[in-house]
């Protein structure tokens, strides 16, 4: 894979051409062994039907997609999830950060999460959530970019291929652009 890596977010006509290449990257996270809310076997058929939900959501308005290109591939992806309850206007989840395990290391989950922030602050947005497992490699990255770790949920949810792993709460305050 090349360095030359773009973040970019996707409109939802675009969202729903790139399927086949976001569930690539989904079904080689979680076979890759990432608890991602998919257990083993990882079918093409739950990720594109994935996808497919997460394009309605981009038309609707209630989440934006981003993704990591290079080579002319994608080879990431984060959403920040805009739409929330109505006491909750300023609040966005930032949900299923995805890197292929091909283009890890290299600065692409730090390159999406900065993306992904800039992007909830011109939505208006002043706090961030977002959980992972704990002890994983997201959880240094959230560390690393500044986000407060709130606390664990043991036995939160399985492994890909069975087996409770916890999971560690993250926020983040931002300034609305
Ligand atoms: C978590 C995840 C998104 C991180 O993606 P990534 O692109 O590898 O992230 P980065 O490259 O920004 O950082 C990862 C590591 O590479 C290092 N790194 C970054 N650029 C580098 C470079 N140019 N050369 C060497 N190392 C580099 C970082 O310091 C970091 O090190 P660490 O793991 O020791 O803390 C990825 O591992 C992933 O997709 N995991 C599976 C899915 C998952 O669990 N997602 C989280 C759900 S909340």
């Amino acid at each position: 894979m090349s360095d030359a890596v773009t973040i970019r977010s996707l409109l939802a006509k675009e969202a729903a051409e790139q399927i086949g290449a976001l569930s690539d990257v989904l079904i080689d996270c979680v076979e890759g062994g990432a608890s991602v809310s998919f257990m083993l076997p990882m079918t093409k058929d739950k990720a594109d039907t994935f996808w497919m939900g997460v394009a309605d959501g981009v038309a609707a308005g209630e989440r934006i997609l981003l993704v990591a290109e290079a080579d002319g591939g994608i080879v990431g992806t984060v959403q920040v999830v805009l739409k929330q309850p109505e006491n909750q206007p300023h609040r966005a989840d930032v949900s299923k950060m995805l890197v292929h395990r091909k283009a890890r290391k290299r600065g692409v989950g730090a390159a999406l999460m900065r993306a992904a922030e800039d992007a909830a602050a011109r939505a208006g947005k002043t706090v961030l959530v977002l959980d992972t497992v704990t002890g994983s490699d997201g959880e240094r990255l959230y560390t690393r970019l500044g986000w407060q770790r709130v606390g664990v949920i043991p036995n939160y949810a399985l492994w890909p291929q069975g087996g409770l792993c916890d999971t560690t709460y993250f926020h983040k305050r931002i300034t609305a652009a």
